[in-house]
């Protein structure tokens, strides 16, 4: 990473200027100015820099359509607004043209500086890819420039430098481990070790084993002395994933480590001093795991000094082309395709779909879509059969109720399907309207009226079923 972040400064008042250059020197940033709107804008569009810290009243163009220009050009560069005029209305106008934050003259230098910090974090955390280190060796980036990401990255940036510790949550395969990634990438810790714990994958009798590790004898089987993951950790950051699994022992022993800042390893007695900064991730619901008994709350309240909550990807379809782009051009090289094309209906298809397994599960039907397409484009057809093959129903015909969940359940159990309930939903769904429109032979209207919703809901869950596709007969689930 270059070490010195360069920032745009636009601003027609000299001694304004002089000032804050020399402040932003001294922090290190290398700046460069501009004293017109447009000027500026030119400037931003052709070098490249890593924050603009702008005006809003200035000859040539105003701050707010350098904001609305320069954000549709380079939606992740960060821009800081400076205003003597600080009415709400303004600040709102910026941000919602894209204005990453303003600041309020005359301003405090320290707070200014400090927003700067932490806007050049999430911009570089947007533009620089992720070193995922261990088996991934493809490097991955964080996608997604909607505004509910936009809001991820900003809040990455305002933890990642501090100690912190902080509970990511989110509906399985929102990118929860890869937040968690970035806020170690972007720590002062980057360099230390990054150890991810997952606590739903070790059994519980090898949990605080491998925690907290053990000493010669501990326990049948512990051979000898053993360091746990903790003291592997030392001095950088552990990343405790599906911290929801944890039993209620494990989590006694977790809370004290958090609390004492040491480790005692098991059947050991020793105190052994570690510096390890905690980040959690879960995609189950603590709240009523709390009131089930299930989770401690004191545990809760120290894990969740700050919470990330990570959006599904149904509420940020913007992101959707974009990340489709990305998967295509990540997995074309492993499947030898040389490169990866796909149709404008295609991508319209994924777009409209729905998604209970976020991000992961488009990532797999966008490798199906590859295979499918062989090389060619990929066309609607390609992707709508990778979509049904993907998510192949999990109901047997004529299966019973019972039948139909205890495999579902089965399966969940085993890692094979993520997010059981949003899929039975689902599936439940798409059987009762597929029925229904066979048994109204096709008429809308009619088979509306009997499941008791509007001809615009039954429009839509049509085409999310792909059962009204162009003129066919409406396909069979299985
Ligand atoms: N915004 C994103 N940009 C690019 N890739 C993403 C994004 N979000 C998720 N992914 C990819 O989707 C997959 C799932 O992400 P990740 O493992 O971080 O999800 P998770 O929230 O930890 O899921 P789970 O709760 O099931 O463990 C990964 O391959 C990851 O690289
Ligand atoms: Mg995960």
């Amino acid at each position: 990473m270059n070490p010195h972040p360069k920032i745009l400064l636009i601003e027609d008042d000299p001694g304004i200027v002089a000032g804050l250059k020399k402040e932003l020197q001294s922090e290190g940033y290398h700046v460069a100015t501009a004293t017109r709107g447009d000027e500026g804008l030119a400037r931003a569009r052709e070098h490249a820099c890593d924050l603009v810290l702008t005006d809003l009243k200035m000859p040539g163009l105003s701050g707010l359509e350098l904001i609305e220009q320069l954000h549709a050009a380079k939606p992740k560069l960060p821009i800081i607004m400076m205003t003597a005029f600080g009415t709400t209305e303004t600040a709102i106008e910026a941000t919602k043209l894209g204005a990453y934050d303003y600041v309020l003259k005359p301003f405090d230098m320290g707070e200014l500086l400090d927003l700067i910090a932490k806007a050049v974090a999430s911009s570089r955390l947007m533009s620089e890819p992720l070193e995922m280190g261990q088996a991934r060796s493809a490097q991955s980036a964080i996608i997604g420039n909607s505004r509910a990401m936009q809001a991820i990255y900003k809040e990455i940036g305002r933890v990642a430098a501090t100690a912190v510790t902080v509970l990511i949550r989110g509906e399985t395969g929102t990118g929860k481990e890869l937040v968690a990634r970035a806020i170690c990438q972007h720590s002062k810790r980057a360099a230390q070790p990054f150890i991810a714990v997952n606590c739903a994958a070790i059994p519980e009798t090898l949990l605080e084993s491998e925690l907290f590790g053990h000493e010669r004898g501990a326990y049948t089987g512990a051979h000898s002395r053993r360091m746990g993951r903790f003291e592997q950790a030392n001095n950088g950051t552990i990343f405790l994933d599906e911290i929801g699994d944890l039993s209620l022992s494990t989590q006694v022993k977790l809370l004290r480590v958090l609390q004492e800042k040491y480790i005692q390893r098991v059947g050991g007695n020793e105190k052994i001093p570690v510096d390890v900064r905690v980040l959690a991730a879960t995609h189950r619901d603590l709240e009523s795991a709390m009131q089930e008994q299930q989770f401690r709350e004191d545990l809760f309240y120290r894990l969740s000094g700050v919470t990330i909550l990570l959006p599904p990807l149904g509420q940020r379809r913007e992101d959707i082309p974009e990340l489709v782009k990305y998967f295509m051009h990540r997995s074309g090289p492993e499947l030898e395709i040389k490169s990866p094309s796909i149709q404008p209906e295609a991508i319209a298809f994924l777009q409209s779909q729905v998604w209970p397994g976020n991000v992961r599960e488009l990532e797999n039907v966008v490798r199906q879509s590859l295979l499918l397409a062989r090389g060619y484009s990929i066309s609607l057809d390609h992707a709508q059969q990778a979509y049904t093959r993907t998510r192949k129903p999990v109901a047997a015909p004529d299966q019973t109720i019972a039948g139909y969940f205890t495999e579902l359940l089965t399966r969940a159990q085993r890692g094979e399907l993520a997010g059981a309930h949003a899929r039975m939903i689902e599936e439940m769904e798409r059987e009762l309207y597929t029925r229904a429109i066979q048994l109204a032979e096709d008429n809308q209207a009619q088979a509306a009226r009997w499941l008791g919703v509007t001809r615009t809901t039954m429009r839509e869950k049509l085409i999310r079923f792909g059962l009204r596709a162009t003129g066919e007969k409406p396909e069979q689930t299985r």
